[in-house]
């Protein structure tokens, strides 16, 4: 899959995608990202790239020149399943759209910054609109990466244990049970017994059984949907 980002801050974005597991799947040539500067497409003068909004108000909006020159031209080499914006009002992120997106072959991702995107934009290039969530970051870039790693470790291959993305809390829409490691005994909190016992079918019940009540305690609107 291949991953393109329209960005002010490409530095930023750097560091994360060359760590861990995004890294991992860059090198295996599983995912390929790349960042796009949107100070280089604009025709304005010193780089301007944002502008005071119509009708008054605080806040720049970043315009659609420098914007549709950069789409446009990436266009031309590739065919985007999604061109995706990311913004506070967009559909806000889920596992399960995490989970399509990451069967498409190319996409776009737009993060703003300032106040907006120029509306145009949105109408006539933007295919998807996502939020990470019901807050307001200072700009799209870290919601772009969050997006970027929900989708990059689902790529076959990039998880070295094949079936470790489909066990994460969400994919089968219930949270994940707790989970322990060595030493059997810490301070004298000592691991459920169950799980050393080697008794393979306890240890799933045991593991379904957690879930479920901890979905029941902390996520009760997941049961609901379901
Ligand atoms: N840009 C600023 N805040 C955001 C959010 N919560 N989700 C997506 N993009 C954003």
């Amino acid at each position: 899959m291949r991953i393109d980002i329209i960005t002010l801050l490409p530095e930023l974005m750097e560091s994360p995608l060359d760590h861990s597991i995004l890294k991992r799947a860059r090198e295996k040539g599983l995912l390929e990202v790349q960042l796009h500067n949107l100070r280089d497409y604009t025709p304005y003068k010193h780089g301007q790239v944002d502008d005071y909004q119509y009708g008054g108000g605080a806040g720049m909006v970043m315009m659609a020149e420098p914007l549709v020159r950069c789409i446009e031209s990436l266009q031309k080499e590739h065919r985007y399943d999604e061109i995706i914006y990311m913004t506070p009002d967009g559909q806000r992120l889920q596992q399960q759209m995490a989970n399509q997106l990451s069967l498409k072959k190319e996409l776009l991702i737009i993060a703003g910054h300032y106040k907006g995107i120029d509306e145009r934009v949105r109408e006539h290039f933007v295919s998807m609109e996502i939020s990470i969530g019901d807050y307001v970051l200072s700009g799209g870039e870290l919601p772009a990466l969050v997006l970027t790693d929900a989708i990059g470790r689902l790529l076959p291959g990039v998880l070295g244990d094949e079936t470790s993305a489909l066990t994460d809390s969400f994919q089968d829409g219930i949270l994940s049970p707790p989970v322990y490691t060595r030493p059997a005994e810490f301070r004298g909190w000592k691991v459920p017994d169950v799980l050393l016992s080697g008794n393979f079918p306890a240890i799933e019940a045991w593991r379904e059984e957690e879930a479920l009540k901890r979905t029941r305690e902390r996520r009760p609107d997941l049961l609901d949907e379901g």
